[in-house]
Parts: C-alpha cells; sequence; structure tokens
C-alpha cells in the first residue's frame, strides 16, 4: 500500500502553482489529474459519483486493465475481488445494454455502498498517483454528504495528497480527516431540511468495518476550502475542527457550480444571476489569515498566473483549460463540438439560476444534443435514479426522507416540496455522468443526454488553439499559464 509522504501544514514552500480544479462527473478523471501532477502541478481527480463511475467502468469491460492494477493494490484483496466479480462484465456490456442500478444513498449508509465508495476513491486516486510520485488530490462537493467519510479514507488509503471541497462550508471536514488518518471512527453533520433545533442528524464511518486489520497510520491531506468570500475563508479558519491548509477564491466566472449572489437574488433580462460589488472577494482579508490561497475563475490564460501572485496568492486554480484537453474525461463528441465552436468564436455559456436542484446557480454551455436545449431537455422524462443531489428532509414522525426537486414534480410535491420548485431543475446526476463518457441507456435505446459546464471565459481557449490544431494537451496548459 502506499502512503503518501506529507509535510506539516504550512511548513515548506511546495505549494503548487497551478491547480487543475476538480471537474465532475469524471471530466477530471484520473488520467487528467495523472498528467497534469507528471507535469509539476497539482492534478485533482473528481471524487463526485466515483461509485457510479467505477461500476460503470466495469461494465464497459474495464478497458485497458486499469481498474484491476488498482484493486490489485488494494489493501483487502477479498473486497476489491468482490466488487471486481460482481461488477466486471469480460468485453463489455454492449451498447444497448443498461448500467445496474446501484442503491440510492441513505442514511444510515449501506455496508456495501460504503464498501463500493472506500474502493472506488481508492482506484482513482491510485491511477493519478501512479508512477510519477508527486502530489494528488480529490475533490469533493460539500452538498453530497452522506459518502463524504467513506469517500475520505478510500483516497487517503491510496496515499491522496490534498482535499479539496467547495459548494457548502465545509467545517467538520479537517477533524474527520484527522480521525480516518488513525483508522478511527468519525461522524460528520448532515444538512436536514425541517430538523428541528438540537436534533443531531450525522452520518458516521468506522473504518474497520470495512477492512478489520491492522494498517500503520495514513498521512493527512492537506485540506483546502474553496470559498467564495473572506468571511468564509476566516470562519474555517477560526472554527474547523481542524487545520484548514488554505483556501481556492473563486468568482462567479467559474465553471461549474457558482455561489449564488449575496443578499435577495436578483435575475437580468435572460434569466442570470446578477453579481454586483457585496460578490468582490476582499482579497487583503484573506491574505491577512495568513495561510496559502489560490485564486479561480477565468484564470486559464498566460499573464493571470503573475497577477495571482501580485495580489498575494501562491498561485491559480483553473477548470475550463483543462476540460477541453485530450486527457480530460469530457466525452469526444461534446469536446470536439464545443472547441469547433469556440475557433468561431460563437461559443456560449450562461449561468442558468434553477438546473441545479442544489439550489445553486450553475454554469452551462449551449451546445447541440445537450440538455441545455429546450428540445433534448423538454424529450427527457423526468427520472430520479442516481440520487446524488437528494435533499435530506425530516418527515414528521422524525425519520428521514430523501427527495431532488428534479425528480417527478408530483413525486416531490408528494414529499412535501412545492411544485414550483420543480420548474426548470434538470437532472445533472445522469446529465454529467453522461458527459463524463458513461450514459445510462434505457429500454435499449433511450440514451441519456449530457450536460456541459465551463467558466465565462470559454472563449479564452482559442489561445490554445493556434490555426490549424483542434487539441492540445494538459500539458500544453501548463506551459502557457507558467509562460505568462
Ligand atoms: C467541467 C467543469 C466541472 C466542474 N466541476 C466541479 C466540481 O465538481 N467541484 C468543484 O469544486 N468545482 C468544479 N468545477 C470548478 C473548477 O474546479 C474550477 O474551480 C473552475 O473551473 C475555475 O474556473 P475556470 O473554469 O474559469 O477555469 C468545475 C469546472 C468545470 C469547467
Amino acid at each position: 500500500m502506499t502512503l503518501a509522504s506529507s509535510q506539516p501544514p504550512d511548513q515548506g514552500d511546495d505549494w503548487p502553482r497551478i491547480i487543475q480544479g476538480g471537474m465532475g462527473v469524471g471530466v477530471s478523471h484520473w488520467p487528467l489529474a495523472h498528467a497534469v501532477s507528471a507535469a509539476g502541478q497539482l492534478g485533482v481527480v473528481s471524487g463526485t459519483a466515483l461509485d457510479q463511475i467505477l461500476v460503470r467502468r466495469l461494465q464497459d469491460g474495464d478497458p485497458g486493465g486499469h481498474v484491476r492494477r488498482a484493486l490489485d493494490h488494494f489493501p483487502s484483496r477479498p473486497l476489491a475481488d468482490r466488487i471486481w466479480r460482481q461488477f466486471h462484465v469480460p468485453g463489455g456490456k454492449g451498447a444497448t445494454a443498461s448500467y445496474p442500478a446501484l442503491p440510492l444513498y441513505t442514511v444510515p449508509m449501506d455496508r456495501d455502498a460504503e464498501a463500493l465508495c472506500v474502493v472506488a476513491n481508492f482506484v482513482e486516486v491510485w491511477l493519478a498517483r501512479e508512477r510519477h510520485g508527486r502530489p494528488v488530490g480529490i475533490n469533493y462537493l460539500e452538498k453530497i454528504q452522506i459518502p463524504h467519510l467513506p469517500s475520505f479514507y478510500g483516497a487517503m488509503l491510496a496515499g491522496v495528497d490534498y482535499v479539496l471541497m467547495g459548494a457548502g462550508i465545509p467545517l467538520k471536514v479537517p477533524g474527520a480527516l484527522d480521525l480516518l488518518a488513525r483508522h478511527e471512527p468519525a461522524s460528520y453533520p448532515l444538512v436536514v431540511t425541517g430538523a428541528l433545533p438540537g436534533e443531531p442528524y450525522v452520518t458516521t464511518f468506522t473504518p474497520r468495518d470495512v477492512l478489520p486489520h491492522d494498517l500503520p497510520p495514513l498521512a493527512r491531506p492537506r485540506f483546502l476550502a474553496i470559498v467564495a468570500s473572506a468571511t468564509l475563508a476566516a470562519t474555517l479558519a477560526k472554527r474547523a475542527s481542524g487545520h484548514v491548509d488554505g483556501f481556492i477564491v473563486e468568482g462567479p466566472t467559474a465553471g461549474g457550480h457558482n455561489a449564488p449572489p449575496r443578499g435577495r437574488l436578483q435575475l437580468d433580462a435572460s434569466g442570470q444571476p446578477v453579481y454586483g460589488e457585496r460578490d468582490r472577494v476582499d482579497l487583503a482579508a484573506v491574505r491577512d489569515l495568513g495561510r496559502p490561497f489560490w485564486l479561480a475563475g477565468g484564470r486559464g490564460r498566460a499573464g493571470a498566473l503573475r497577477e495571482a501572485l501580485a495580489a498575494g496568492a501562491v498561485g491559480v486554480q483553473v477548470g475550463t483549460a483543462f476540460a477541453y484537453c485530450d486527457e480530460s474525461g469530457l466525452r469526444d463528441d461534446y469536446k470536439q463540438a464545443v472547441l469547433a465552436d469556440v475557433r468561431r468564436g460563437a461559443a456560449r455559456v450562461s449561468t442558468d439560476a434553477v438546473a441545479s436542484p442544489t439550489g445553486f446557480p450553475f454554469k452551462v454551455v449551449h451546445t447541440a444534443g445537450s440538455v441545455s436545449e429546450p428540445d433534448v431537455y423538454a424529450a427527457r422524462p423526468r427520472i430520479c435514479d442516481l440520487g446524488y443531489l437528494r435533499e435530506v428532509y425530516r418527515q414528521p414522525d422524525g425519520g428521514l426522507g430523501y427527495r431532488c426537486a428534479a425528480e417527478p414534480a408530483s413525486l416531490y410535491a408528494a414529499k412535501g416540496g412545492t411544485v414550483e420548485d420543480t420548474v426548470g431543475r434538470k437532472c445533472l446526476c445522469n446529465a454529467l455522468v453522461s458527459s463524463g463518457g458513461h450514459p445510462q441507456v434505457r429500454a435499449g435505446r433511450h440514451v441519456e443526454p449530457g450536460i456541459v459546464t465551463s467558466g465565462d471565459a470559454l472563449l479564452d481557449l482559442a489561445s490554445f488553439l493556434p490555426p490549424g490544431t483542434s487539441r492540445y494537451t494538459a500539458a500544453d496548459v501548463v506551459r502557457v499559464l507558467l509562460e505568462g
């Protein structure tokens, strides 16, 4: 088993200049993170829905034998082999067959689901770290709380060097990492809609339930919180359950989910959230916290690193520029279609205030065949069968219920939700898993359409595409950013 080499927090000058941002689902898969880390910067795998991705890779026959190679290094051979036997289809499942349905997460988490999470996170990080010996990170969305603890543990078993987290307030993550590094049980507080004051809803995880034998202590990864305000950074620095090693300061131009604007949500004429002065991050206040920080959002261009260093940051985090390089996991048809639009100066991104069931604004690229297009979206029946973004709510008897604003409106309403809340919501779970190259196929012929997300600065990608070229690599991005 690989143990990460770690330095005490805040010591040493080995912070990366460039962090390749985590991009779910499966866009920053292990080949991308591997390429970025091998190029001397920090590659970050997405930790979102990794159980689903592992199962679908196995169902596709494990092309290249990568999953098998990683499984051979998992600390429990019986568990690794069990998962292999359960899901691997020699030669692949075939284009018209469906992927199997996994049970949706509930609290407490099913023991098999926990084990699958541990193994899936291990595999992704192990492959991203293979051979080059450089640090690798993993990114999670705080909002997807139920699988956090087994996911951290699996990533740590593979020696992950950094855990990065956005889309929420990760106050309790650092302490959980400390406990898991010692293989001790940990708990994580759960946001439950309608919970009564003082009701302590938590998820718990006991590493011994998955790996019942003694293991040496694990290296505690550095923890970087992704924030959109100096206030949140200060709160985390003061009140987190353990050490926060640094901050990624992300603005509303970044790809993926964005923090909502402060104050009452206002939309412009095209329905996009309006950000103002109050949303500008006070970088002097972040600097005063004395922790390393990186700037994210529109930094994927020559010169941006120099500007960030001048502002006191140690570097930049970049997503969009890496999402379209050869090594990214974004489906090639979408990649090529968007790059063709970039070359013609016609690529279009907007911020959809309602698409995401999380309620956070979500950046959407308008590209043919994806659910960003009204006709494609309207033709898809509302189905919720992955459930990562489900909201946990308190039922009248104190038990927990689960609902998603993108599920059928009548079902959502029957669970206490309001029909207005369902309007315009998209099943990001299925759409993002589809864009990551593993679309579900229903009844032998209905293929789940995808969705593409990118930052506002999508047109900047033209600088990576000199005339006559239609592709570029992660190393090209790193080179351009460092040269600038
Ligand atoms: C395709 C894509 C998917 C993303 N997914 C996530 C995610 O799952 N979690 C996250 O914290 N950030 C996510 N992001 C944000 C990136 O990690 C990064 O912070 C952001 O892209 C930086 O801004 P830029 O897109 O202007 O370079 C995503 C960005 C893109 C482009």
